[in-house]
């Protein structure tokens, strides 16, 4: 608003001509008033003398609150050289946070396609980069193995131990291993196993095509039943420990990857026996923000299928 507007006021006797601060002019006039007994009846417009009409006020601009760089925060900086992905989350402020600024396109320093950190993003449309990409380590679980390919990548693993140890503690039952990392040429075998018993179409609704699984990554597993002894991967559904994974997994570091309802998304039949571990903070966000895929909990488009 400037001083050139008219105000309103209460009924004056008459118009001041001095040159007055606006407060003060507007003190004289409403003491003359009372002082004279006029009794203010309804607004009026009153225009304001030359003097204070020559001040200019402040035009008020509302802008938004300017959005931070997350990424050049030092903290954030010290802990993406260090290579310690939880402290990055926590860095950000959590990891509600992170996957906000994530989402909007806020955190250039967080490469989504990069396999070295747990928020990598991988699926049909995102190909591992490098494509024969290996884990510098992996390591076997505590947890009972079905196969060969029972290790992960040492905080993965560590979880799944803890993770299995408080399923069986709170009366869910014993917990194994189907398969764990595969690398790319083990992920070569099992894909092409698929596609000679069902068909390409029918192996790319339940495996990945070499260099498209989170497998390869070392953070994912399957897991199964192991009570009495363990089942497979397709007896998991409506098992103890499958209801208690589905609830719990969260806590671990650990999501259910491939959700039922999420197949136009994930591109993948349900698999409620794939955890893909993205650690404890991430993990705690994508619980509470009530997400059921990865692709929406970083704003990512679906990836139903492959480009070619
Ligand atoms: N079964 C999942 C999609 C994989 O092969 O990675
Ligand atoms: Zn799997």
């Amino acid at each position: 608003m400037s001083a050139t507007q008219s105000r309103h006021a209460s009924r004056a006797p008459f118009a001041v001509t001095v040159a007055l601060p606006i407060g003060v002019l507007f003190t004289a006039v409403a003491s003359l008033a009372t002082l004279l007994g006029v009794i203010a009846t309804a607004p009026v417009e009153v225009e304001l003398p030359a003097p204070a009409a020559a001040l200019v006020l402040p035009d008020v601009e509302v802008t938004a609150t300017p959005v931070l760089n997350p990424c050049a925060d030092a903290e954030v900086q010290a802990a993406l050289a260090a290579g310690d992905d939880e402290a990055v989350v926590k860095a950000f402020g959590g990891g509600g946070e992170f996957q906000a600024a994530v989402a909007i396109g806020n955190a250039p320093c967080i490469p989504l396609d990069d396999p070295a950190h747990e928020w990598v993003v991988v699926n049909k449309l995102r190909a591992l980069t490098p494509i024969d990409f290996t884990p510098a380590s992996v390591t076997p679980s505590n947890l009972r193995g079905t196969s060969r390919s029972v290790s992960m990548r040492p905080a993965a693993a560590d979880a799944l131990n803890r993770l299995a140890d408080a399923a069986r503690a709170a009366g869910a039952g014993v917990m194994g291993v189907n398969n764990a990392y595969r690398s790319y040429g083990l992920q070569k075998i099992t894909y092409s196993s698929f596609v000679r018993s069902e068909g390409r179409a029918g192996a790319d609704a339940g495996s990945a095509r070499p260099g498209h699984s989170e497998h390869q990554t070392g953070l994912a597993v399957d897991v199964v039943a192991c009570t009495p002894g363990c089942g497979g991967i397709g007896q998991f559904a409506g098992t103890a420990q499958s209801r208690w994974v589905a609830e719990h997994a969260w806590e671990f570091g650990f999501i259910v990857r491939y959700e039922d309802g999420a197949t136009a998304t994930t591109g993948y039949m349900p698999e409620p026996w794939h955890l893909r571990y993205i650690g404890v903070e991430l993990a705690r966000a994508y619980h509470q923000g009530g997400f059921h895929t990865l692709e929406d909990f970083f704003g990512l488009p679906p990836a139903p299928d492959y480009s070619e």
